[in-house]
């Protein structure tokens, strides 16, 4: 591509593209916008020929790395055979969506069995409200209308799934009032405690037992949670004991939202096999499909499809026209492929130390908070450095470190003061100590321009 028709392009975006999260393509940001051309296993390849290792495969979706050949020959030969035809509305499947989910009841646990799928993870948050809502109300029970949903949580954007995240980023008064349904409980997180110092005393587990008890648990319908949220924050076993046990005794169905860990991310098939979490509902998103095309899941037991059946007015009250695209169902097929064959989820679990011992070099830094990982998903959370854990700093200094990392060569998002560290599970060990190498000039870059020490 020469320079004319780059700038010509840049200009182009600059001018009518609207992106999300940052105004990085708005006329008055000072910061440069590149051009992305091509990806290559853990490297995305810009306009100029400037390559980029992906630390965060591509907003946490890519797992299999970039440009993979099969995927794309899949897709070809899909779009050839047959590239849509609707589904529910005629009496049609197609084979791509059938392999699809035989694969998922067989990979997810527990009675995971029958997938709903949508084209986005929010869309797959909004659907399981309401199968959680109709599964009750054709059980019998429908006061059971209100969602808990933990503090700092992300479950996506569209109003539904705003409603029940706890993220302050995306919780905005704006757009108040919510969709009434959500109950916000406090977050699991060890490093930022409210409930403990040093030992814990499982507080926060018990203030979910408190909060279900004044809400009345005959209106609580289920409790939404990342197993293991994209800041890496683990929780102990006897936490989700308590979960589990609240669930069963108050007849809460459990979501898991897995859009980010499933599939390998955290070592283990899914987040929530670290504590043998056998959900009701699981969502499922970005790495479904590796980013190779747009594609969300709800997979649901059996017990809940059942409420489903019978009466033709019980039919679930949710559809997408896009919804089981042969297209993007066999790309997420041969992703999930891919990942069997290439024995990937046991390759994050065998990363997992070397990627840990890596990032505990970066503690040297005084702005180095909090080291966290589990399999190949990790978060630095950086601080102010004078012993009071105060974040380093907002939107700012997260978009200041971020062209400092872009600039220096990673494919990099830092969401305010934190690093979210997620590469693809093909990364090597090379390419993981050129990651930190760039993550150790970035918090130097940073004490000097932020801090100023
Ligand atoms: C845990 C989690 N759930 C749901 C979503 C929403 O997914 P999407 O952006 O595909 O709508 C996100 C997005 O970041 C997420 O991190």
């Amino acid at each position: 591509m020469n320079k004319e028709t780059v700038n010509e392009l840049i200009g182009q975006a600059k001018d009518h593209v609207w992106s999300s999260h940052s105004q990085i393509s708005g006329r008055d940001d000072p910061t440069g916008l590149g051009i992305a051309v091509k990806g290559e296993g853990c490297y995305v390849i810009d306009s100029e020929g400037n390559r980029y290792l992906d630390a965060t495969g591509g907003s946490h979706c890519c797992l299999v790395g970039h440009g993979r050949r099969e995927i794309a020959e899949a897709v070809y030969q899909q779009m050839l055979d047959l590239e849509f035809t609707g589904s529910g509305t005629v009496p049609f499947t197609n084979a791509a969506t059938a392999k699809l989910s035989r694969k998922l009841a067989e990979l997810t646990p527990g009675n995971l069995n029958r997938s709903f799928y949508t084209l986005s993870g929010s869309e797959g948050i909004e659907a399981a409200l309401k199968i959680v809502r109709q599964y009750h109300a054709q059980n019998g029970k429908p006061k059971k209308y209100k969602v808990l949903y933990r503090n700092y949580s992300h479950h996506g954007y569209t109003w539904g799934a705003m409603s029940v995240s706890g993220d302050p980023a995306i919780r905005s008064l704006i757009f108040e009032p919510a969709v009434p349904m959500g109950v916000m409980v406090p977050e699991a997180n060890p490093y930022r405690c409210l409930h403990c110092t040093g030992t814990c005393n499982l507080g926060c587990a018990r203030s979910i037992e408190a909060t279900i008890e004044y809400e009345d648990p005959e209106s609580i319908a289920a409790i939404l949670v990342e197993p293991i949220p994209k800041g890496a924050l683990v929780s102990p076993t006897d936490y989700w004991d308590i979960v589990k046990d609240l669930c069963a005794k108050h007849d809460i169905l459990l979501v898991a939202d897995e859009v980010v860990t499933a599939f390998g991310r955290t070592g283990t098939w899914f987040g929530g096999d670290h504590y043998d979490l056998e959900p009701d509902l699981m969502v499922l998103g970005k790495t479904l499909g590796s980013g190779y095309q747009p594609i969300g899941a709800v997979v649901a037991t059996e017990q809940v499809f059942e409420r489903f059946l019978g009466d033709p007015d019980n039919t679930l009250l949710q559809s997408h026209t896009l919804s089981s695209h042969p297209v993007v169902s066999i790309a997420a097929l041969t992703n999930l492929e891919i990942i069997e064959r290439e024995r990937l989820v046991e390759r994050s679990a065998a990363l997992a130390p070397f990627l840990r011992s890596q990032l505990e070099t970066l503690k040297e830094h005084s702005t180095v908070g909090d080291v966290r990982s589990v399999g190949l998903l990790a978060e630095v959370e950086l601080v102010k450095g004078d012993g009071t854990k105060e974040p380093l700093g907002g939107k700012q200094v997260g978009r200041d470190l971020t062209r400092f990392m872009v600039d220096s060569g990673l494919y990099m998002r830092c969401s305010g003061a934190r690093l979210n560290i997620h590469p693809p599970l093909t990364i090597t060990e090379d390419e993981i100590r050129e990651m930190v190498d760039i993550f150790d000039k970035t918090l130097t870059y940073a004490e000097r321009n932020i801090l100023n020490t």
